[in-house]
C-alpha cells in the first residue's frame, strides 16, 4: 500500500490545502493529513480544534485520514509506515524554504520521498495567515476556506 503523509500547521485548512490533499489522494492508496503541533508558531487555533476541521474539512475524501502530531515529521511518518511526503507549492518564495525542509527530511530519513504538488493558478496567493489576517478584519473569507472553517474564524474574532 502506497501511503503519503501531508504535513501542516492548518492553522485553519484553506482550499489551498483542499486542493493539495485532493490531488494527492488520486495518487497513492491512502493520506494522512498530519496536524502538527506548532508551538512555535503559536496557532490561533489548538491542535485539537485544528484537526477536528481538517477531519470535518476532509471526510468526503474516503482515503484522508487526519492525525495530529507533535515532534519530528520523520519520525510521525516512519510510525505512519509512509513512503511518500507530499507538499503544495505555491509560487517561488516557498521554494527555499521547502526546499531546505526537504533537503533535511532526506538527511533524516533517506527513504521518505518529499514530492512536491503545485497549487493552481487561483490559490497561488493563499496562505492561513492571510485567512487569519481577512477574519480578523472581519472581511468574508467564504471563497477561500470550508464554511466550517469560516464559522469556526467568525467565532475566533468574536471571543
Ligand atoms: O503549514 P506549515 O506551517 O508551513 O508546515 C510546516 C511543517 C509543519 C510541515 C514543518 O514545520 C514540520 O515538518 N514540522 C514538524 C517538525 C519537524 O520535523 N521539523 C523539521 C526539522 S527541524
Amino acid at each position: 500500500m502506497k501511503r503519503a503523509v501531508t504535513p501542516g500547521t492548518f492553522d485553519p485548512i484553506t482550499f489551498g490545502h483542499l486542493d493539495i490533499i485532493t490531488r494527492a489522494a488520486q495518487l497513492v492508496d491512502e493520506i494522512v493529513v498530519a496536524v502538527a503541533a506548532s508551538p512555535g508558531k503559536k496557532p490561533l487555533f489548538s491542535l485539537e480544534e485544528r484537526t477536528a476541521l481538517a477531519r470535518e474539512a476532509t471526510k468526503h475524501l474516503k482515503n484522508v485520514r487526519v492525525e495530529p502530531f507533535d515532534g519530528l515529521l520523520v519520525d510521525f511518518a516512519r510510525e505512519q509506515q509512509a513512503q511518500v511526503l507530499v507538499k503544495g507549492l505555491r509560487a517561488i518564495t516557498d521554494f527555499e524554504y521547502e526546499f531546505q525542509m526537504a533537503a533535511l527530511n532526506y538527511q533524516l530519513a533517506n527513504e521518505l520521498e518529499t514530492v512536491f504538488i503545485m497549487s493552481p493558478p487561483q490559490y497561488m496567493y493563499l496562505s492561513s495567515s492571510i485567512v487569519r489576517e481577512l477574519a480578523s478584519l472581519r472581511s468574508p473569507v467564504d471563497q477561500f476556506v470550508p464554511p466550517l472553517v469560516a464559522d469556526a474564524l467568525a467565532r475566533k474574532f468574536v471571543e
